[in-house]
């Protein structure tokens, strides 16, 4: 599957192993709570918990984030480093091995300051038992030797803030999860947001002539996710620069990205062969996900993390006990000759599923 989808959520990656979108997005991101855009109510109860924590000069609650791909976790990290005045380490999961990976990193932190653990339930069992006491205790069991002189040395470590970002919180094991204070689920933003979002990058990106309505045909694309918003802004500059003299309004974003295959929903071709397959195929489901993905040559599992979150959200996909099904908006928009399902059985999931709720 097109890994590198102009609407992937996740960050694309070049031939030589870089990600000129990665570093393009550094830039963009907000360093302050007050450049965040949206996510309100996190926000607030996050300010309250950082400001009780500054006062009385104790380190911030365990934090863990959750929510899908490209909504600004790592980047609340290091808003949430900066707010209290403390330095961020950052690993992910699947580059810790070992628990004593992370001797060195714990042993580092000053008073307050934050260990950033992306991907945190792809942490192995080894290394998420030995972050126990130090998330409990601030205390690290280091093991000496190995057989039958095995011992361990208890090191102590000062207060710290682990900030966990996942975007599989169902997979986190409940020990774990239960080691968090706080816990916070991002949301997909809403056009207004992702359009001040834009607005903020088109200044940055030293854009000269953003129109309103180019932001917003940008931000109606956009997926709710403002890593895929920024990626678009992007491209609908460098095709305003070489077809429409700089300006970016909406005629010029729509056109530049139907070149890219994106409508004005932020499907693309994929998206859209897959709610095809089951309208026309399958007379619109129920079906089971598998079969769909037989008929396309495509992976089921790929098909559930990568297509469906995003067509359950604006309600064109339907999860019943039955299967998939098309629901009527996603048949009227592929247009003619497309069906929609027909289930009599309460639809048993959503965009949400595997996510635990606060
Ligand atoms: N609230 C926001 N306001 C402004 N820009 C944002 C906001 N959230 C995210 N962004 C932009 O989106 C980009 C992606 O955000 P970030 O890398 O933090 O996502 P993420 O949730 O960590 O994604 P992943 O799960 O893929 O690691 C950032 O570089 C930033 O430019
Ligand atoms: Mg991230």
């Amino acid at each position: 599957m097109a890994i590198d989808r102009v609407i992937s959520p996740k960050p694309i990656e070049s031939a030589d192993g870089g990600s000129p979108d990665a570093d393009a997005n550094w830039a963009l991101r907000p360093r302050t709570i007050a450049e965040y855009v949206g996510q309100r109510e996190l926000i607030e109860r996050l300010s309250i918990a950082i400001e009780a924590a500054k006062s009385r000069g104790d380190a911030l609650e365990h934090l863990l984030l959750h929510g899908p791909p490209g909504l600004g976790k790592t980047t609340l990290a290091y808003v949430v480093a900066a707010e209290l005045g403390t330095k961020v380490y950052t690993t992910s999961g699947p580059a810790l091995a070992r628990g004593t990976d992370l001797v060195g990193a714990l042993t580092r932190l000053e008073h307050g300051d934050i260990l950033f653990i992306d991907e945190i339930h792809r942490l192995p069992i080894a290394v998420e038992e030995f972050i126990y006491p130090a998330m409990e205790d601030f205390r690290i069991d280091v093991p000496l030797d190995t057989g039958l002189n095995a011992r361990t040395v208890q090191i102590k470590c000062k207060p710290f803030t682990l900030i966990g970002a996942t975007t599989r919180a169902g997979l986190l094991s409940s020990p774990l999860r239960s080691r968090f204070g706080l816990a916070h689920h991002l949301r997909y933003y809403e056009r207004p947001d992702l359009e001040s979002i834009l607005h903020r990058s088109s200044g940055l990106l030293g854009i000269e002539r953003p129109e309103v309505s180019g932001l917003a045909a940008i931000a109606a694309r956009s997926r709710g996710t403002p890593r895929i918003a920024n990626r678009l802004l992007r491209r609908a500059r460098d095709y305003a620069q070489v077809r429409a003299d700089g300006l970016i309004d909406d005629a010029v974003v729509s056109r530049a990205l139907q070149l890219e295959g994106v409508d004005e929903l932020g499907l693309d071709d994929l998206d859209r062969a897959y709610l095809r397959t089951i309208g026309t195929v399958f007379g619109g489901g129920p079906v089971g996900l598998e079969a769909v993905a037989a008929t396309m040559n495509e992976d089921a599992g790929t098909i559930e993390d990568v297509l469906e979150p995003y067509l359950l959200q604006i309600g064109f996909l339907a999860r019943t006990r039955r299967g998939r099904m098309l629901t009527s908006a996603g048949a009227d928009h592929l247009g003619p000759g497309v069906h929609a399902g027909r289930d009599a059985s309460p639809s048993s999931g959503t965009a949400e599923d595997g996510l635990f709720r606060e």
